[in-house]
């Protein structure tokens, strides 16, 4: 599902130039639940955003889907990255301005083929999955963390995307909200067999997932 070739990614600012990934290969198999972890700067962050085909490596390649990614122009890339990618975020990243109907709907306004109705329903959906159907028309303001994550974490699976990319997604919730996200993930994997990659500094949470891959500066160890 996921393959990763001799990737590196070096930042380049002025002259400084950073490290973040070296010679990297992770091979995800369709319905792998991995965990990456590792201490803060180490590149995590940097590989989820190489993954999720929201940066480009320096070099290397990334095969998503039995696609090669390299190649792929912007406008193909973001049709790529809706279909197949879903991303949960550590600070939820939801527009405040929307409700959480319209915050879940935003990943299908881009496909055209869907009409309103349908929308409506699949955002129903997904949100009495994540157990907030009692709570569609409230505004992010008014939600508590975990319930916010659970909004962003419909909002990444209403499209029904193979992957699911997860950066922290329990690091700004207390344990019990906490758990109630990492319910919802693995009921993902096993249920409706989606590979997930999520990146955690928690190493109980890391243990419940089919394999943990560590970093340490840039590399796999
Ligand atoms: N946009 C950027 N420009 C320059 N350096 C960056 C950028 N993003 C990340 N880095 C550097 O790359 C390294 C890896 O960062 P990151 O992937 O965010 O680590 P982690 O998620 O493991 O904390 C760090 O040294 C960080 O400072
Ligand atoms: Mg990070």
């Amino acid at each position: 599902m996921i393959n990763l070739q001799n990737v590196n990614k070096i930042y380049r600012t002025n002259d400084i130039e950073t490290v973040a990934l070296e010679n990297v290969n992770l091979e995800v198999e369709k319905g792998e639940f991995i965990s990456i972890m590792g201490p803060s700067g180490c590149g995590k962050s940097t590989l989820l955003n190489i993954i999720g085909l929201l940066d480009s490596p320096t070099s290397g390649s990334v095969e998503l889907c039995q696609t090669m990614t390299g190649t792929m122009k912007d406008r193909e890339l973001a049709a790529f990255r809706n279909h197949n990618l879903g991303f949960v975020f550590q600070s939820f990243h939801l527009i405040p301005s929307l409700n959480v109907m319209d915050n879940v709907e935003l990943p299908l306004i881009y496909r055209s083929h869907v009409s309103d109705k349908e929308r409506k329903q699949m955002v129903r959906e997904v949100l009495d999955r994540v157990g907030l159907s009692h709570r569609l028309r409230h505004m992010p303001a008014q939600l508590s963390g975990g319930q916010c994550q659970r909004v962003a974490v419909a909002r990444a699976i209403v499209g029904n995307p193979e992957i699911i990319l997860a950066d922290e997604p329990t690091g700004n919730l207390d344990s019990k909200m906490g758990a109630e996200v990492m319910d919802i993930l693995h009921r993902l994997n096993k249920e409706d067999g989606r590979t997930i990659v999520m990146v955690t500094h928690n190493e109980d949470q890391a243990r419940q997932t089919d394999r943990i891959v560590r970093f340490f500066d840039g590399h796999q160890i």
